[in-house]
């Protein structure tokens, strides 16, 4: 009869197509168990993405190794996120993507962090742009070395109940980055496995630098089934780029939750001025083939922070708004 180590070994051989590696490569079996009697075989998988698309796949190429090639009657499969050691396997991955430079990213990203804080969730933001970190910025926050434990985990800046990191805290402030691409793919290990997130975080919110370089492939590969949230402005010179971003996006098998489109309009008097001209969002959404998730307004907040709009102000309430389209996106897309 079969040893548990054989048919651990017969069974790595499936590929993860979440992940596109071998479950035996992934160390992905975490269970496996024959029945007393010998005719059912149970086990406990990870995956990159918990969804039916991957786990499908999946079930089918084991129960041929299990059911026809080894001959058991039965077998159960559960499956299990993959998950960096520091998240818990229910927290929701939001990326925020955009290909072009300053179309409000990082605003955005901030924003709809307060958006979700002031409907009850817990949020936690990660500011994985590491040559332009601006989040301590737009939280306002004083920059500086992050709390640690002895055994070199960090804990988040905690600020209006968001928690937060960014690289801007792990160099000296003022001092540019000029980490190369291995050290990039550390400072993201630093954020997704030895930092100390809260158990109750509902949504974590990730702002990539622009572009559709390293950093992209580093969260790719750490937390494959974060979920990307696309951003451009209404110029075509957005609109283009955002499109070569989402399509990077696909062909790294990365969901799509939407687009937004921000700077779409400056409203004064109830008159709405399309100053970047119109439709970019739409034509990203409609290439794509994702959902065009809405429209955010040019303006300031009037008081507070800089860049954070107050939820009782016109500009707050688009992106309560925009929030709650996101988190029913997010549920649609599991
Ligand atoms: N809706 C808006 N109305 C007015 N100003 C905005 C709006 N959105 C963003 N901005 C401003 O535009 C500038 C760029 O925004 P932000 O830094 O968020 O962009 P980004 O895409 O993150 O940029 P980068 O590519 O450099 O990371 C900032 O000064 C920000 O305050
Ligand atoms: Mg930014």
């Amino acid at each position: 009869m079969i040893t548990i180590e054989e048919l651990k070994e017969k069974i790595g051989s499936v590929i993860d197509p979440s992940r596109n590696h071998t479950l035996h490569d992934l160390n992905a079996i975490k269970h496996a168990g024959i029945d007393g009697d010998e005719k059912g075989v149970v086990l406990l998988i990870e995956v990159g993405k918990k969804n039916t698309d991957t786990t499908q796949v999946i079930t089918r190429a084991i129960a041929k190794i299990v059911k026809l090639d080894l001959g058991f009657k039965s077998l159960v499969i559960d499956y299990e996120q993959a998950r960096p050691k520091a998240l818990t396997k229910t927290v929701k991955l939001i990326g925020v993507v955009s290909g072009k430079g300053g179309v409000g990213k990082s605003t955005v990203t901030a924003n709809l962090a307060y958006a979700l804080t002031s409907m009850g969730k817990k949020v936690g933001v990660i500011d994985a742009d590491i040559y332009g970190a601006n989040m301590p910025k737009i939280f306002e926050c004083e920059v500086h070395e992050l709390n640690g434990t002895p055994d070199q985990k960090l804990y988040p800046v905690e600020i209006d109940g968001i928690q937060m990191v960014s690289t801007e805290f792990l160099v000296e402030p003022d001092r540019a980055l000029m980490w190369r691409g291995p050290m990039l793919g550390k400072v993201l290990k630093i954020f997704f496995e030895d930092t100390i997130w809260s158990q109750e975080l509902d949504y974590l919110l990730i702002d990539l630098p622009p572009g559709t370089g390293d950093v992209m492939m580093d969260v790719k590969n750490m937390v494959p089934d974060a979920k990307m949230l696309v951003v451009t402005t209404p110029h075509p010179n957005a609109s283009h780029i955002a499109i070569k971003a989402g399509f990077a996006a696909k062909s790294l098998n990365q969901d799509i939750l939407g687009v937004l489109e921000n700077m779409s309009y400056y409203e004064i008097d109830g008159v709405k001025h399309y100053i970047f001209g119109q439709g970019g969002g739409e034509i990203v959404a409609d290439k794509l083939t994702v959902p065009f998730l809405g429209q955010i307004p040019i303006g300031q907040p009037s008081s507070g922070k800089h860049s954070i709009f107050a939820e009782t102000e016109r500009i707050g309430i688009i992106y309560l708004a925009l929030a709650k389209r996101i988190m029913e996106e997010y549920l649609r897309a599991e």
